[in-house]
């Protein structure tokens, strides 16, 4: 079974969230399973380093000369689309360097669109694809351009990470993206109020979707989580599925992680407090032995819930818990973080920023981990949490809802608790659950308990993979060519 992926992002390579994480661990956990993927990627500057190998020239892609190179990096087969007038260019795959999105992005990811969609129909020297699986937003038009255009094609899957992010471009963009005016549609096409919208188009022109957990599957047909696309999703009901994320227990291990003070394992857990102190220290924050140690790692956003933490931290202070941030976002929220820094110096402190080796020593390092998203796909900082032995405390909203078995009654008295779950996304909430963690954290003993639990609760891909491993096999066992 060979499958082209398409993609904006793949870890290690080039990451701005979970997207990259998934798409870079796919490969991986999909090989036993006798599938090979290879991704197909925009040759962004930032990868310069990367072992290049043969080129194919495409021709003229949207104004400027593209070709495809082969490239191996990190076990990951990728195929690079060169084409320096669409990226070439320093920082972010999506934003110039003042923050702005680029103003031709309909024509960078169009242009990695139709790059697919030419490969998926052509193949690359003999190889060809049995099944084409686009991501997000930037890969969207990938199915359109192979439904709306002539001849056969592979089957193609859309996956789902984020509807938030939908790729939304004026309709005057139509005639340069090469896509047809008849398709700018709201029933049965991509239009999304007046908008061309990269996303509608896969969800609409996909034969499978797919997103990231079973919860946000069901979530994303509701008015309140489908911004504004539930209705086309209810009328796909049948062909979308919620496959949970795993996460790559190669690269997150802390029994081998080399970002972290100390290596630790389930059984022999000394090291987490080698990393707890490391962590006090790198925050400026006192060591104290009583409280538990809270830490956040994210973008520092409304999805995100950080205006709720906002609120919730004095509740956390009062308790003599303490708080280490790792992120960056809103500048709004980011004033709010450093504001509570100036004001609890002893109990509260951020690094506002990305940092890739620091978000592994502060699942390392705390106790629990603190995700109050309002909406969440899957999250992926939950199960690292729970791999490392860091407690989640998560908003009971899609793949948290899904990862995290809350510490309820029913749930301690059978013993199978590993964190803690609250509901709505309010401050008070939110500081309930605190609260709860702090309870159950004077109690060494049952905390102890849960935190062997939690990193012994299965976190890898081997659900994961062999699910869409069988979507791809039903694909290509219905699909006539
Ligand atoms: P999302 O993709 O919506 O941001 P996820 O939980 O799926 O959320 O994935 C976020 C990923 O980005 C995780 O790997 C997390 O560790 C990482 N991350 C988020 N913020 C930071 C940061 N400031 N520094 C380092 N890693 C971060
Ligand atoms: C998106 C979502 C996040 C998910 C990630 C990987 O960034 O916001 O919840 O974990 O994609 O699928």
């Amino acid at each position: 079974m060979k499958v082209l992926a398409v993609a904006s992002e793949c870890a290690p390579l080039v990451k701005t969230g979970g997207l990259a994480d998934v798409v870079g661990a796919l490969p991986k956990a999909l090989a036993p399973h006798d599938v090979e993927i290879r991704t197909l990627l925009p040759a962004y500057a930032a990868l310069v380093g990367v072992k290049a190998g043969k080129r194919t020239a495409l021709g003229t892609l949207f104004g400027g000369e593209a070709a495809v190179v082969e490239a191996t990096a990190d076990d990951l087969d990728l195929l690079l689309l060169d084409a320096p007038h669409l990226f070439d260019r320093p920082g972010n795959p999506y934003l110039d360097e003042t923050g702005a999105d680029w103003p031709d992005n309909h024509l960078r990811f169009g242009g990695l669109c139709q790059a697919a969609a030419a490969l998926a129909r052509e193949g690359l020297d003999g190889w060809r694809p049995d099944v084409v699986h686009a991501h997000d937003w930037q890969a969207g038009l990938v199915p359109a351009y192979l439904r709306l255009g002539e001849g056969a094609t592979p089957p193609t899957v859309v996956t789902i990470h984020n509807i938030a992010f939908q790729g939304l471009f004026s309709p005057v963009t139509i005639g340069d993206l090469g896509l047809p005016s008849s398709a700018f549609t709201a029933a049965d096409g991509f239009e999304y109020y007046n908008q061309i919208s990269f996303l509608k188009a896969g969800l609409v022109f996909a034969d499978r979707l797919t997103t990231v957990s079973p919860s946000y599957a069901r979530e994303l047909m509701t008015p309140e989580f489908g911004m504004g696309l539930h209705g086309v999703l209810a009328s796909r009901a049948g062909d979308l599925v919620g496959i949970l994320n795993g996460v790559d227990t190669a690269v997150w291990d802390p029994q081998t992680d080399g970002d972290l003070a100390a290596t630790y394992s389930g059984r022999a857990r000394k090291g987490k407090a080698v990393n707890k102190a490391e962590l006090e220290r790198r925050f400026d924050l006192p060591m104290r032995p009583d409280g538990p140690l809270f830490c956040v790692v994210s973008r520092l956003t409304r999805q995100k819930g950080i205006d709720v933490l906002l609120e919730a931290i004095p509740r956390l202070v009062a308790r003599g818990a303490r708080l280490a941030v790792l992120g960056s976002g809103d500048a709004d929220l980011e004033a709010g973080i450093r504001y509570a820094t100036t004001t609890y110096p002893e109990q509260v402190s951020a690094v506002i920023g990305y940092d890739e080796p620091l978000s592994h020593l502060m699942q390392g390092g705390a106790d629990a981990i603190l995700i109050p998203s309002r909406f969440e796909p899957c999250g992926l900082t939950q199960l690292y949490g729970l791999r490392y032995g860091t407690i989640p405390v998560v908003a009971r909203t899609g793949g948290l809802a899904d990862t995290v078995i809350d510490a309820n009654d029913a749930a301690m008295i059978a013993g199978c608790a590993t964190g803690f779950q609250f509901a709505p996304v309010t401050p008070e909430a939110l500081g309930d659950a605190i609260e709860r963690v702090c309870d159950l954290h004077a109690d060494q003993t049952a905390w102890r308990a849960m935190v062997g639990r939690a990193m012994r609760h299965p976190v890898g891909w081997d659900h994961a993979a062999h699910a869409y491993a069988t979507l791809y096999r039903s694909l290509t066992a219905t699909t006539t060519p």
